[in-house]
């Protein structure tokens, strides 16, 4: 059972529905899509051999709206998420972010977009082994130039909000899988962006831990308006997103958020 809908999760889905949006208003912030992908094509030359991932994605992600990303693995969902959120670059075609031809930017502009404007939510964490998990947590908000004393403050409000307010001063090897992950979930919120990619954010979890995991994305949707790509294996939380795609022969395919054509098997 999926519960009654919050307003935020309703308004997504309602935009995601295939019609022109109404004219003016606030509606129209949550319709308005706030990374389009068009054409994406990414190949990897290893000597003589070439490799073709993406063959010509396009995708729309709209502001407040949680997309699956399924496919079987070494499909390109890395390949792909990567490319959204510019650790790589495509061979050809374009990201729209916010209207804005992503790979115009300069590195500098590049670098902001990182940092600022989208979060990134990894498998197995890549937290800094060294650092204390609100170190770990305050690091992008230094990169904004904040003071330490500002990162330190939101860094701690970002991992209460996560569930692990009680566990500022311990380091990643001191914590276990499903903490370790909710540190790096405060990390990827703590510039309050307005996109988390995750990929495979629950793949080294088990299955009671990766849908509590789960379960705060959705939170973090409904309270915060925020906007999730996330890659995963699983049917069963690829389930709870409002839609999603399939990446299949290179090609992004949509299932609609009834899920009436989600593929049965999704690995
Ligand atoms: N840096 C790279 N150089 C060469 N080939 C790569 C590189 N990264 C990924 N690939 C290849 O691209 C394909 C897609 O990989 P990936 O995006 O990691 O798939 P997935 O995340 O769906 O498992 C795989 O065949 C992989 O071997
Ligand atoms: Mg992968």
């Amino acid at each position: 059972m999926r519960g009654p809908v919050p307003p935020a999760r309703q308004a997504a889905r309602d935009s995601a529905v295939d019609r022109p949006p109404p004219p003016g208003g606030p509606v129209m912030a949550v319709a308005d899509p706030l990374l389009v992908a068009e054409e994406l094509e990414k190949e990897y030359r290893t000597g003589p051999e070439v490799v073709r991932v993406l063959r010509g994605v396009n995708l729309t992600l709209r502001a407040g709206e949680v997309v699956a990303l399924v496919g079987a693995s070494g499909i390109g969902k890395t390949t792909l998420l990567y490319i959204l959120g510019a650790l790589d670059r495509p061979t050809a075609g374009r990201v729209r972010f916010g209207g804005e031809d992503l790979f115009a930017r300069s590195e500098a502009g590049l670098a902001r977009f990182r940092r600022q404007e989208i979060g990134f939510v990894f498998q197995f964490y890549n937290l800094l082994g060294e650092m204390t998990a609100l170190e770990n947590a305050m690091l992008p908000a230094l990169l904004l130039r904040k003071s330490a004393r500002e990162a330190r403050a939101l860094a701690a409000e970002a991992l209460q909000a996560v569930g692990v307010g009680d566990r500022l001063g311990h380091r990643p090897g001191e914590l276990s899988g499903g903490e370790q992950q909710r540190v790096a979930i405060a990390r990827a919120l703590i510039n309050e962006p307005r996109l988390i990619l995750a990929d495979e954010p629950t793949g080294n979890l088990d299955p009671k831990t990766s849908e509590v995991i789960y379960d705060l994305f959705l939170r973090l949707q409904a309270e915060r308006g925020i906007a999730f790509l996330i890659a995963t294996h699983n049917q069963e939380l690829a389930r709870k997103a409002d839609r999603g795609y399939r990446l299949v022969d290179g090609h992004a395919r949509p299932f609609d958020a009834q899920f009436h054509n989600l593929p049965d098997q999704v690995k």
